[in-house]
């Protein structure tokens, strides 16, 4: 292909969605250093002696800001559980025992807004993650430390900088033993392919877009790329405007398998990608080669991603790069624009509205 065919190509990415991908490793290095500014502060808001861990750590956000909350106990090892909040209330049994962070890139998500609401009131929110909005306003009115995220983004364009907060943040709880080492490994991983897609005219990322065009794609992860595949799966509903599906082996195995039998009668054309994880056992990667070949006489498309990087870190921010590259070529090889998402902005503005 010609300098010339992919500039037609990237004319349609015209708030430069390819460039941010680009920034993920500075972002990823931005992140941390944004959750340091605060770290004496958040230490001294948790001072657990030996290294005492909240019995969980609470993260809510949605979209692309609840995406750190998947991708943190995928790249690290966590010594809390992560409980993912992605809705209007905590649970239940949300104590103090426990310790939450919200992250919102707007600051304006009310989902987001209503569990930082119902957190306060057991005064247990350790850090909120905001560019600013009404979450940072709120948060500095009761005393909460706000990590400040740069504007002039799409949310979902500054997972670098959100996942690297969170962990700079998550380590003041002693949840991230050592949060440089989380981050360096993923900025390793997330280079190698950035590299990859912006040396030359013919980018790796644009070639699977081609392939994937036109299909309905399946994504399937298991472990550590479960929260991959569904970063995928967002990014190319919301990059490249199709419908996109994601799953898990092994769970996928004893149920979704049984409903290929009917995608050749929808019509539609399937692609499968499958991420392969980072260290995969013999068990699970006997799942990804068996279900392919069962499945294999209705998907048109299969694309199989197994991370080179050797550290868990860098093969999910490998495995992601590749994501947010191809859903954005999708977008670019229909011609489209990959940054708007006017649907969610209608949405959010008819809610607002009632
Ligand atoms: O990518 C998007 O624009 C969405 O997924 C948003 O991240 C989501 O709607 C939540 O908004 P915010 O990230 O501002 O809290």
């Amino acid at each position: 292909m010609t300098t010339s065919t992919l500039d037609s190509l990237t004319a349609h990415d015209t708030a430069d969605m390819l460039g941010a991908i680009a920034t993920l490793p500075s972002q990823l290095a931005d992140g941390l250093a944004r959750a340091r500014v605060l770290r004496e502060e958040l230490t001294a808001a948790w001072p657990a002696e030996g290294g005492a861990t909240p019995r969980t750590l609470v993260v809510c956000g949605m979209g692309g800001s609840g995406v750190g909350s998947d991708l943190l106990p995928a790249a690290a090892d966590v010594a809390a559980p992560i409980v993912a909040v992605k809705g209007y209330d905590l649970p239940g049994w949300v104590s103090d025992e426990d310790r939450v962070i919200c992250v919102s890139y707007s600051g304006l998500t009310a989902e987001t807004l209503s569990c930082f609401r119902q957190a306060i009131q057991k005064s247990i929110v350790h850090a909120v993650i905001t560019t600013g909005g009404e979450l940072a306003e709120l948060a500095r009115a009761e005393g909460v430390p706000v990590v400040e995220l740069p504007g002039g983004m799409q949310p979902r364009a500054a997972v670098g900088v959100i996942f690297a907060a969170l962990t700079g943040v998550a380590e003041t709880l002693n949840v991230v033993a050592d949060a440089d080492h989380v981050v360096r490994d993923a900025i390793a991983g997330a280079t190698l392919v950035v590299e990859e897609n912006t040396a030359g005219d013919e980018p790796a990322a644009l070639g699977f877009a081609r392939q994937l065009h036109d299909h309905v794609v399946v994504i399937y992860g298991s472990g550590q790329t479960e929260a991959i595949a569904h970063r995928w799966k967002a990014q190319v509903n919301e990059n490249g405007k199709v419908p996109c599906f994601a799953n898990a082996y092994p769970e996928l195995d004893h149920n979704e398998i049984v409903g290929w039998e009917y995608a050749r009668a929808t019509g539609a054309k399937w692609a499968l990608v499958e991420l392969l994880p980072f260290a995969a056992s013999d068990a699970i990667r006997a799942r990804f080669d068996i279900t392919r070949r069962l499945i294999s006489d209705v998907v048109g498309t299969d694309l199989r991603f197994e991370p080179s990087s050797t550290t868990r870190a860098g093969a999910a921010f490998e495995q992601l790069v590749w994501g947010d590259y191809v859903s954005v070529y999708l977008a670019l090889v229909r011609g489209i624009d990959p940054s708007p998402v006017e649907r969610i902005q209608s949405l959010k503005g008819e809610l607002a509205g009632r």
